[in-house]
């Protein structure tokens, strides 16, 4: 399962040996390039960046470091090795053996979700791309451009197996990856969440934590496939959106940091002053970008969700590690919704309740997150509590998308929630003071006043290491 770097596109799927599909690759690899030099990282394209490259997909040390000119950045096909002879572990087909080509009922359900997933990794890419501009330090922002190159790469993961195993109408829907614009009206991106603007570093942060977060859940829901490449895809994947989810829980925890020191320094909790973000913008900032990833995980009650599960295409977030039948005809599950003014729980099919079930894990997880938040806090010696707002809380998607939740979980009249949104989501005043921060720091070791620097550096480099070579570039 070695990558063999001296292909043109490097792969650890025998490319080669395949020449129509490493043709048609071939032919799609200078779309991507243009569209990369188009809406990729805005300004940085010829600067030296040290970046991590996929060197094998074994667990240990599949990455080597090194500079790279983002263009250059050696984006390539890897799947995880195969695990033995897989199974398939869940719904009307558990027990029969994993399928290497796709069974043809299921094609336009599996096409449908292989580009629901490629186009949210390109349209992070376009959202993401005035920040370099701003960055707060060259640690970030070279963070950031591993993870733009990185959601390059995924794209490229779900482009190969929709070349490889859709034919004409996967080749269509390669390039319609790239047409898509994220915030465009005539062509936007399929999922709201990859529309809004990522316009500020704490909103990358916020994103790359809530956000990416739904992506691993997503990614490890597939990585159960039945269609063995597809799992074998989204396995690799995972590997790297663990950075992705490092980058936001560590950006929103040293801008946490931040704003405690300064809150001790100046006694006083109202640190925008000082060039800091107060504890009470950041929950805003946590309610919106927390609302706004819940809804990516559909309605409460899906009989796609159900499809997908019987049909062996996408199954629960290890689902190996659930202790039931893995089929759930049977079995029920509690969801929440609103009844008479009220948020109740009624007992639903199981199977018809799979998005909610993975929303669960979601939102356990996140709260894992904000825990480790307010350790922070609490070890500075401030006085405040980050906490996530209620799931029912400004929902566009779902059991509550005609009712107003306040974060604390009470349903309220349509004024009322208009007269407090103020309390609960970033004003106008607040998004642009947060702008206001956001100017370039760009000498090595040197950090923006709203951010704490990171513990340690990458890859063992100090912090002080040149992480993007910004000097003049010579003529
Ligand atoms: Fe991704
Ligand atoms: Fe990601």
């Amino acid at each position: 399962m070695s990558i063999d770097y001296s292909a043109k596109i490097p792969n650890n799927v025998s490319l080669s040996d395949n020449r129509r599909l490493k043709r048609a690759l071939e032919e799609w690899q200078p779309r991507f390039l243009d569209w990369w030099r188009e809406l990729g990282p805005e300004g940085f394209q010829q600067r030296d960046v040290y970046l991590r490259t996929a060197t094998s997909v074994d667990a240990q040390g599949w990455a080597t470091f090194g500079y790279v000119k983002m263009p250059e950045y050696r984006w390539g096909i890897f799947l995880a090795e195969h695990g033995g002879d897989r199974g398939i572990g869940f719904g009307e087909h558990r027990g029969e053996p994993a399928w290497q080509e796709i069974p043809g009922e299921q094609r336009a359900t599996l096409r449908r979700l292989i580009v629901t997933q490629g186009d949210t990794e390109p349209a992070s890419v376009e959202q993401q791309r005035h920040l370099g501009r701003t960055c707060p330090s060259l640690y970030d922002l070279r963070n950031l451009f591993q993870v733009n190159v990185e959601e390059g790469r995924h794209l490229w993961a779900m482009v190969y197996l929709l070349h490889a195993y859709f034919g004409r109408d996967g080749r269509e829907e390669a390039d319609a990856l790239l047409e898509r614009r994220s915030g465009s009206a005539d062509n936007p991106r399929i999922l709201g969440a990859f529309n809004e603007r990522t316009p500020d570093w704490l909103s990358f942060f916020m994103f790359t934590h809530f956000t990416d977060r739904d992506g691993k859940y997503q990614l490890a829901s597939l990585a159960e496939s039945g269609f063995d490449p597809l799992a074998r895809t989204c396995r690799f994947m995972l590997t790297e959106e663990a950075h992705h989810l490092f980058v936001g829980e560590f950006g929103v925890g040293r801008v946490v940091a931040r704003t405690c020191e300064l809150m001790k320094q100046h006694q006083t909790d109202r640190v925008s002053e000082y060039g800091g973000i107060d504890l009470a913008t950041i929950q805003k900032y946590i309610n919106f970008h927390y609302s706004v990833s819940l809804d990516l995980f559909g309605s409460e009650l899906s009989t796609n969700a159900a499809n997908y599960y019987s049909a062996g295409l996408k199954g629960r977030f290890k689902e190996p590690a659930h202790d039931d039948d893995h089929r759930l005809a049977e079995s029920v599950h509690k969801v929440l919704k609103p009844e008479s003014g009220r948020i109740v729980a009624s007992e639903e099919p199981a199977l018809l309740a799979l998005n909610e079930v993975l929303r669960e894990e979601y939102i356990s997880d996140s709260e894992r997150g904000v825990e480790r938040w307010n350790k922070i806090i609490r070890n500075a010696g401030v006085d405040f509590a980050l906490k996530l707002p209620h799931r029912g809380f400004r929902r566009a998607i779902g059991n509550f998308k005609d009712v107003h939740v306040t974060p604390d979980g009470d349903i309220v009249s349509a004024e009322e929630w208009q007269r407090r949104e103020a309390e609960w989501l970033p004003t106008t005043a607040e998004r642009e003071f947060v702008g206001s921060l956001m100017k370039p720091v760009t000498r090595p070791g040197e950090f923006a006043s709203w951010i704490a620097p990171p513990p340690r550096g990458i890859n063992h480099q100090p912090i002080d290491f040149e992480y993007v070579k910004l000097r003049p570039i010579a003529p």
